[in-house]
């Protein structure tokens, strides 16, 4: 006997034009599409050509038209603000209608594209709905990046308007935004014409006449925009993420595929239904912000929770299992990093004895390998489905999982179960042929793509094509190696490139060896990502210095640290580095980092055929150790 997993995987893989033609009727269409997938210009896939449709209008408006306009379409919840605010659909609609309002008297038109970069209030999901409603382009920058991270962004996007606050609250310590936004607007060559402030009561910004406004004076002012049809493969945002490169890549997301997608999606793998509340404990700077804290949601008529908060310290460890009894959460979507840090300072799980949780259903996990002891933990504690999926930001959602909501799969531990409806995963050798069950190889996915995924990067065909096309032709590759077993279920192991993932967030190696490497004191410096009990990865670095510095290691240590936090951000939590005498390297000058980083985690290593002088090795297990990495078992 089939089940609705088999039934939708199946047809999805055999007939996508049907399978995804049948999801797209769940969608207001302004114009129906022409077909529903045009795969004539290979790689570049197109769904829903010809179609006509508006994302802010199937997020919203059409649910106040079916009568849910008095349900809460979000509730923003800060703990670090005290608030709790509800916006029912018909407010959000009305809000969003407004700053649409706003922009359009600026000049943005469809097309023209919005760069936000906002701590986690109402005011950030407005601008992005706003954005989709007038058919403009948002590019969300997550708080945390630091200004030459943003100007890079800026000037990739040449947006016409930027969208910001006066601050964001980091536990207890607030972080002015604007003096970032001017430090980065300093740096861009592609200046915004206008910026637009929300000046929020904790801190006020300074606005620089005849280029800022002030967001709620703004409002006052405007008239309503309605939705602004577009069309399907018209781009509805641009989020950039790391590269092998310090240069960010834009990845691109269409109108059609994207509200098709993630309307099934919100549906088959998480099990909700209209009218229930779903919290992505994320950021709307990530890519599962963007999904499933404004669009998956919202598309699907539930109530979405907007969290200013952490797992921990906002202001305990009980702060999700509050959020989650206090608004009925059915379905809480984070990174393992979250409940590690929950675990760590409630390993008994006591504070969740003070809160009714007898209406959450499942817990979802993503955004890097789930540890078996925590998926354990939150088993026992909690007592319901804990779920790992994969995905990245260029698919938007997950490539592979357990989907709930067709048929829940026994759960084996390390693996994302199978691969979700629309994926024909592969996993491949070397050789580009495929690999039996077992064993570990690229984990690649049959083209084309299902919808929702990246159309292609901003600006950049080309990238796009030598990013994920050309290695393995007909597929898209993702980078991550895995195996698939013998039931079919997806183990995703490590990343194939210098991508790390630090406490969920995703970070180029590469693009921190850049910063080093301009301290004029550093000749040579490798950066790689070691594990951590917290983050699940932390980089650490190695510095060479030039011959002739004499000044002390420790100070040179200490500004290579600052100058990744100046130029990245803090998130990198970059806190960790040595000075070496030389880095172990291929004969042909390739620095082993693969084997450095075994021998910090403790995992077998084999010396390499190749390398030029063993010794090297030896001396950097002693600087490891001495960082309290490579540590002898059992000590
Ligand atoms: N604006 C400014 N700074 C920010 C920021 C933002 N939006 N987000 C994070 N930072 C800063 C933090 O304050 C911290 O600074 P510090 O080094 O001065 O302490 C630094 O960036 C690193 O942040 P983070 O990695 O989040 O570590 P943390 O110690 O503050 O918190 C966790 C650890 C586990 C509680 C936290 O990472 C977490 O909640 N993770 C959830 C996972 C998640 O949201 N993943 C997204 C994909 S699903
Ligand atoms: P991001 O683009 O930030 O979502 O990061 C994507 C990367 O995170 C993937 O390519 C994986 O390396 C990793 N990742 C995400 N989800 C998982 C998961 N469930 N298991 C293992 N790795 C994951």
């Amino acid at each position: 006997m089939t089940n609705r997993y088999e039934e939708d995987y199946r047809l999805s893989i055999r007939d996508p034009e049907r399978f995804w033609g049948t999801q797209a009727e769940a969608i207001d269409w302004h114009r129906p599409c022409d077909r529903v997938l045009d795969d004539s210009r290979k790689p570049f896939t197109r769904w829903f050509p010809g179609g006509e449709l508006n994302t802010c209008h199937n997020a919203l408006d059409r649910h106040v038209a079916r009568g849910r306009g008095r349900q809460a379409a979000l509730i923003y919840d800060s703990p670090v603000t005290g608030t709790v605010r509800a916006y029912t659909y018909e407010a959000l609609r009305d809000e969003t209608a407004r700053f649409a309002g706003v922009l359009a008297a600026l000049g943005v038109r469809r097309g023209d594209r919005v760069v936000i970069y906002m701590p986690m209030i109402p005011e950030a999901v407005i601008a992005m709905l706003g954005c989709a409603r007038l058919g403009a382009v948002h590019s969300v920058v997550f708080g945390g990046f630091a200004p030459p991270e943003l100007a890079v962004r800026i000037d990739d996007a040449a947006p016409k308007v930027v969208v910001s606050a006066s601050c964001g609250i980091e536990v207890n310590r607030l972080i002015p935004y604007k003096p970032l936004l001017e430090a980065a607007l300093a740096r861009a060559s592609a200046k915004p014409e206008r910026c637009l402030i929300v000046q929020r009561p904790m801190h006020r910004a300074e606005l620089t006449p005849g280029r800022d406004l002030d967001w709620e004076e703004a409002m006052a002012r405007a008239a309503p925009h309605e939705c602004v049809p577009v069309r399907a493969t018209d781009p509805l945002y641009i989020l950039y993420t790391s590269g092998t490169t310090g240069l960010p890549k834009g990845v691109v997301r269409d109108n059609g595929g994207h509200a098709v997608a993630l309307h099934y999606t919100m549906g088959a793998i998480y099990g909700m239904q209209p009218g229930e509340v779903y919290w992505a404990a994320s950021d709307v700077g990530w890519v599962v912000g963007h999904s499933y804290i404004v669009y998956g949601p919202l598309l699907k008529g539930c109530t979405s929770i907007l969290y200013e908060g952490k797992p921990v310290g906002t202001p305990d460890a009980g702060a999700f299992w509050r959020v989650i009894a206090q608004h009925g959460v059915r379905c809480l979507f984070t990174a393992p990093t979250a409940f590690r840090a929950i675990k760590r300072e409630d390993p008994r799980g006591e504070m969740l004895r003070r809160y009714d949780l007898s209406g959450f259903r499942a817990l979802f996990l993503a955004g890097e390998r789930l540890d078996p002891d925590t998926l354990r933990w939150a088993q026992r504690l909690l007592g319901v489905p804990v779920i790992d999926h994969w995905w990245q930001t260029e698919t938007g959602w997950a490539i592979a999982g357990n989907c709930l909501g067709l048929h829940a799969f026994p759960v084996k531990e390390g693996s994302a179960t199978k691969p979700a409806p629309g994926w024909d995963l592969q996993v491949l050798g070397p050789d580009g042929q495929p690999l039996p069950p077992g064993q570990i190889g690229a984990l690649v996915a049959r083209l084309p793509l299902p919808p929702g995924t990246l159309t292609t990067l901003w600006n950049n065909d080309a990238g796009f094509l030598k990013s994920y096309m050309e290695e393995f032709p007909g597929c898209y590759k993702t980078a991550d190696a895995g195996f698939i077993d013998e039931e079919g279920y997806v183990y995703v192991m490590s990343r194939t490139d210098d991508i790390i993932n630090v406490a969920g967030h995703r970070l180029s190696t590469g693009a921190m060896e850049e910063v080093l490497a301009d301290h004029p004191d550093v000749a040579e410096c490798a950066v790689l990502g070691v594990e951590d009990p917290l983050k699940g990865q932390v980089p650490i670095g190695f510095l060479v210095l030039k011959a002739g510095v004499d000044r002390p290691p420790e100070q040179i240590v200490r500004e290579v640290i600052q100058m990744v936090r100046d130029r990245i951000g803090a998130v990198a939590s970059f806190k960790t580095a040595t000075v070496v005498k030389r880095l172990p390297k291929t004969r042909s000058g390739k620095i082993l980092r693969g084997t450095i980083q075994k021998i910090a985690d403790n995992r077998p290593w084999k010396m390499p055929a190749t390398i030029d002088d063993p010794a090297i090795l030896e001396e950097i297990r002693e600087a490891l150790q001495s960082l309290g990495y490579a540590k002898p078992q059992g000590a």
